[in-house]
């Protein structure tokens, strides 16, 4: 039996960049989240004598070979566990490729999560073997090695993210909260991003440790923010946390994001270069922002290196107006929500 499952998108709620490493990454703070928008990965894996992956998509702008990073994540997990399978993917892309929004990290996560199930009906040994503690902690790992987006979706909800993005830690979810992204039709390159915030960085005189001090001090911000500030998921948005299709929060009309303060300071230290290449961009996020207006977004930012941006609403009504501004001005944009974790875990297998 096929395994399908869900492949989320993630967003930054702030970004802070530091400057370039010998090791050719950047140090960075930033706090992802999860969505429900997702992608569907499909898993079949049969025990063998060999490996063989096979990899399809619906989506022509999917690499189908080693160079794409579901494949690059079963078969670093076969190697480790020492097991070899006939394993097929298919990637039903609904998520922009290069969009910031996470999602060829989160098609590696689900490749993995298929596996493991995949492999769990197959053989008791394979079962065992994964269900390890030791097997947990190095499939985190396995994901840093495939790309430094692809740890936060083995925690999902709300995530700090450090080092080069690939140290994470869970932070207590946001209440869920109404997001539009903006898929605009430009594609940005993260690597070129990273570049052009060299050249800003060397432009500015900004040095190896103003930039490390800068991130601690951004660090132990979301982390007493988030820590004293964001109530346990239950108190604001009823007992489950979740709101169902067309519900609006309940309890304060505020969100933890503006009662906390958070909204007023984070913000995507790529918007900096990015938005200079493309000043559609930033048009983009003043159309999702509305600042000033009754429908003004909770807080409105690039999403990673970009081109994905969001707007984040406390009700339906703001974010469907947000979305018709997008509309009329050509810009294609979803509905969606962002993600607490435990309903990350709960629905990420389809029936
Ligand atoms: O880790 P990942 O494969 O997602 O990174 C893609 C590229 O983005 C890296 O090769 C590097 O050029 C750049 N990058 C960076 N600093 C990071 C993450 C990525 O410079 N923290």
């Amino acid at each position: 039996m096929p395994t399908k499952v869900r492949s989320h998108a993630k967003i930054n709620l702030g970004l802070g960049i530091g400057a370039p490493r010998p090791d050719g990454f950047h140090a960075l703070t930033t706090v992802y989240q999860t969505l429900e928008l997702h992608d569907v990965v499909t898993v079949t894996a049969r025990r063998a004598t060999g490996t063989t992956i096979r990899l399809t998509s619906n989506d022509a702008r999917v690499p189908l070979d080693s160079r794409n990073t579901a494949w690059k994540m079963v078969e670093l997990a076969l190697g480790m566990l020492g097991a070899k399978a006939e394993v097929e993917i298919h990637i039903d892309k609904r998520l922009p490729v290069q969009g910031g929004l996470g999602a060829g990290s989160a098609n590696a996560v689900a490749a993995l999560v298929g596996l493991e199930a995949e492999l769990n009906q197959a053989t008791r040994e394979s079962a065992s073997a994964i269900r390890t503690a030791s097997w947990l902690s190095r499939r985190t790992a396995i994901g840093a090695k495939v790309g430094s987006d692809v740890p936060l979706f083995l925690i999902g909800g709300t995530v700090l993210g450090v080092d080069r993005g690939q140290e994470v830690y869970p932070l207590p979810d946001i209440e869920p909260v109404w997001c539009v992204v903006a898929k605009p039709a430009v594609g940005v390159s993260t690597p070129q991003a990273f570049r052009d915030w060299d050249a800003l960085c060397s432009a500015e005189g900004l040095t190896a440790e103003a930039s490390t001090d800068k991130l601690n001090e951004l660090s132990r911000a979301y982390a007493s923010a988030f820590a004293g500030g964001i109530p346990r998921v239950g108190q604001g948005a009823g007992s489950s946390g979740v709101l169902s299709v067309g519900e609006d929060l309940a309890g304060p009309q505020e969100s933890a994001l503006v009662r906390t303060g958070i909204s007023s300071w984070i913000q995507n230290d790529f918007e900096r270069v990015v938005f200079r290449q493309h000043p559609s961009l930033a048009e983009i996020k003043r159309l999702l922002a509305a600042s000033g207006t009754p429908e003004a977004a909770l807080h409105a930012s690039l999403s990673g290196s970009g081109s994905a941006l969001f707007g984040l609403y406390l009700n339906r009504g703001d974010a469907e107006a947000a979305q018709a501004r997008l509309t009329a001005a050509g810009v294609e944009n979803e509905l969606t929500r962002t993600l607490p974790r435990q309903k990350y875990w709960d629905e990420m297998l389809l029936p």
